[in-house]
């Protein structure tokens, strides 16, 4: 009685600001059209309902706008993270950093890529239930730590993954440095991720960053221009300090995990709801499955042999996936090239029925991510094709 009470009580007092609210919106969008500015509660807020007007903004031709994320982001992602940057800052390290992203680097990210989907997807079998979410974000942070800095121990690679869940919860929380506070415990995993990021680079440095036994990835690219000794011109002006390079690993990792994970499941549960579409697409993938040889792993130029997995219709009032200008997201080719590598692996190695249709979507950090996190039941096809 008491909640019916108190709830009779708000519902009369928010309904007339809610009614209010809608009302003004509508009168503005009719005077107006799609994009408006006006004041509300006190704050000026600038309305856009169309692709077209988010593009101009963030397309900034006119050079009025400049995007930064608000201070305490800094503090937990660091202030020389892409995100945070001055626009300036953020110019130089993204010209660096789009250097890493290259056509063959991608090819060769693949197929490591491929090798942990088909890993992960064995020891789907005994399982039955699988909680897609849950899985995609196993996978996709393997795939990033591994592309950024060759880290492939389960041990460590489990502890981080809860150190940067952590650095993402605090991201958008109040912040109050208080032991108990989500805020304090992000900062606590930052700086347990930075010793590790900072123990790895000493190490790469004491047996010499040209030794052989290096591997490739994003940090040993980054250390090796910072500290080419001819690096003059060009390449020194394009190199990025010891705490530039540490930020935007952790950027990176943070930027690339969620929203690659969120995509593929949800990619999984439209699929999975979706017959026609999953019988096309299974058609197209099958005969690449067939005609590659046997234990092969997915190359970059298969990816090519997929058009309909890869169409991407951009519809009227569509949302701006991948941004825009810029900011535009650095790794949009990566991202798609391991929702195709994943979507290969699925649609020819199991079937699956959807156990949870409920598509209600959580904040979660940064980003909206699906409540339920996509159970499924799987179910292996085809002996004679299935990966290696
Ligand atoms: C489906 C997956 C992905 C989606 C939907 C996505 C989406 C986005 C969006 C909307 C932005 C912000 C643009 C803005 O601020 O206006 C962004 C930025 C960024 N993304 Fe992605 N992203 C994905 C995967 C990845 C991956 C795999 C990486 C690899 C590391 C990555 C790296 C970045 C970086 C570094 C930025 C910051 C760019 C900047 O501020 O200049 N993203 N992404």
């Amino acid at each position: 009685m008491a909640l019916n009470a108190s709830s009779n009580f708000l519902l009369s007092c928010l309904l007339p600001a809610l009614i209010w609210l809608i009302f003004h919106i509508l009168k503005k969008i009719i005077r107006y059209g799609n994009c408006f500015k006006t004041n509300i509660f006190g704050e000026t807020h600038v309305f856009v309902s169309s692709t077209e007007s988010a593009k101009l903004i963030l397309n900034n031709d006119l050079g009025r706008f400049t995007k930064r994320y608000i201070r305490s982001i800094a503090e937990i992602v660091g202030h020389q993270s892409l995100l945070c940057a001055s626009p300036q800052q953020h110019k130089h390290i993204r010209n660096r950093l789009a250097n890493l992203f290259s056509t063959s680097f991608i090819a060769v990210f693949v197929e490591q890529f491929d090798q942990l989907v088909v890993s992960a997807l064995s020891r789907w079998e005994h399982k039955g239930t699988i909680v897609i979410l849950e899985e995609a974000l196993k996978i996709t942070f393997r795939a990033m730590c591994k592309m950024l800095m060759s880290l492939e121990r389960e041990d460590e690679l489990d502890v981080m993954q809860k150190d940067i869940g952590l650095v993402c919860e605090a991201m958008l929380r109040f912040p109050l440095r208080l032991p108990w506070t989500r805020f304090y415990k992000g900062l606590q995993a930052r700086k347990r991720f930075m010793g590790a990021l900072e123990k790895m680079v000493s190490e790469r440095r004491t047996r010499g960053l040209e030794a052989h036994d290096h591997p490739h990835d994003f940090l040993q690219h980054l250390l090796l221009m910072e500290d080419d000794p001819n690096s003059c011109g060009a390449n020194a002006a394009l190199s990025l300090s010891d705490a530039q390079i540490k930020d935007n690993i952790l950027t990176m990792i943070i930027a690339g995990q969620d929203t690659t994970a969120s995509a593929i499941t949800w990619m999984v549960k439209y699929l999975g709801e979706n017959q026609e579409v999953l019988d096309v697409l299974k058609a197209e993938q099958r005969p690449l499955a067939e005609k590659s040889p046997p234990n092969a792993f997915l190359k970059l130029e298969d990816l090519n042999d997929m058009p309909y997995a890869s169409k991407d219709e951009s519809k009227p009032y569509s949302f701006l996936a991948f941004g825009q200008g810029g900011r535009t997201c650095l790794g949009i080719n990566l991202a798609r090239a391991m929702m195709l590598v994943f979507l290969h692996r699925l649609v020819t190695t199991y079937k699956w029925k959807v156990l949870d249709s409920d598509s209600s979507v959580e904040k979660w950090a940064l980003f909206a991510r699906i409540k339920s996190g996509c159970p499924v039941h799987v179910t292996k096809i085809r002996e004679d094709i299935t990966p290696p």
